[in-house]
């Protein structure tokens, strides 16, 4: 039997697995392969999202994996995010039902806010509306407190067990738990070795929010929504930076294994994207070594609060959270 990753516990007693599998930007026909072949290897947590159109696909590997008799749908952990379209009161459970619907699994393990901000719902498709000259129609104000209590009705449903934010600030989160009935449970949030989020990290530990890192390897080669390729070229690679490749060589371990074990040492939970069978493998091959003091102080001395992520077609928006 495949080793497993340990697991953390949510507030709802529901256990989510420490490292998952990254879905975004997936190619359709690739995420299939990839999603049963991390279930093979021991992956039991993917991550994906109704924005990356991949939620069928993602869900038929899942049920492939089921149907072979290798895991049980309680084995696995799912989550999927809804998005910014269908952040009107009216449509949260649409947005829900839709995410249901396209992965067929019966439930969601854990549903996230993808952003805090709202953008106009033109149609169930139409994720990115713009107008005439392009520009992202968001709303100027989101009411997070209205669209959490939407959520709250799936999990009395039964049909979502847990809920939780992406790209909420502390003070957009608070507000949340001064409204909520059921408390988020996780934050997802940019975390790599050039973005340590500390004072996040503490937040959510005050507050029992389980912290999850996207981006964990530094997101190399992936497009970022309405960013030149020039600009993304200038980005740094955090995976070829010189501490981590040296640490890679001390260790016998790759940069990528450096920077994932890194990452759960400090308390986060991971969701590397990869498509390549071998990277999946490796990704999850970072239980068998452990980072000194001295290396992890090493890493910890990266941090450049750099986020590879901007969302900067949200901007117009009061709720934009990178400011
Ligand atoms: N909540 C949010 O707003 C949000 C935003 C962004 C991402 N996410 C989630 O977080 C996941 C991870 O973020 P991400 O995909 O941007 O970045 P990432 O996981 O840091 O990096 C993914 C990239 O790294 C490559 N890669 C994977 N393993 C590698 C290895 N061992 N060696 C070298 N290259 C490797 C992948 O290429 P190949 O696929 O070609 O192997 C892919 O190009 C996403 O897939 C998504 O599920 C959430």
């Amino acid at each position: 039997m495949a080793k497993l990753a340990p697991v953390v516990c949510l507030h709802n007693g529901r256990s989510m697995p420490i490292l998952g599998l990254g879905t975004y930007n997936a190619k359709p026909n690739e995420v299939r392969t990839a999603v049963e072949t991390a279930i093979d290897i021991g992956y039991r947590h993917i991550d994906t999202a109704y924005l990356y159109q991949n939620e069928t696909e993602v869900g038929e590997a899942v049920r492939n994996k089921i149907q072979s008799g290798l895991v049980s749908r309680e084995d696995l952990f799912i989550c999927t995010k809804l998005w910014s379209h269908f952040y009107h009161p009216d449509k949260v459970r649409r947005g829900v039902q839709k995410s249901l619907e396209n992965l067929n699994l019966g439930y969601i393990d854990l549903m996230l806010l993808h952003a805090p901000v709202a953008m106009k719902y033109v149609d169930d498709n139409t994720t990115m509306p713009q107008d005439a000259t392009g520009k992202v129609l968001v709303e100027k104000h989101t009411d997070h407190v209205a669209l959490w209590k939407e959520l709250e009705k799936a999990v009395d449903d039964n049909v979502v067990k847990a809920i939780g934010l992406s790209n909420f600030t502390p003070a957009q989160i608070d507000n949340i738990l001064q409204h909520c009935r059921i408390r988020p449970a996780v934050l997802q949030a940019e975390g790599h070795a050039y973005l340590t989020q500390k004072p996040l990290m503490d937040y959510c530990r005050r507050n029992s929010l389980v912290l999850v890192a996207y981006a964990p390897l530094g997101s190399p080669r992936v497009p970022r929504p309405f960013r030149s390729d020039e600009e993304s070229a200038k980005e740094p690679v955090l995976l070829q930076e010189a501490i981590v490749t040296k640490l890679a060589d001390t260790y016998k371990k790759t940069a990528a294994q450096i920077l994932l074990r890194y990452l759960v040492d400090s308390g986060w939970v991971v969701i590397p994207k990869s498509s390549t069978a071998a990277r999946i493998r490796e990704n999850f091959d970072i239980w068998d070594f452990q980072l000194s003091a001295d290396d992890v102080k090493q890493l910890d001395g990266l941090n450049r609060d750099f986020h590879y992520y901007k969302f900067e077609f949200m901007e117009a928006s009061d709720d934009y959270p990178f400011k």
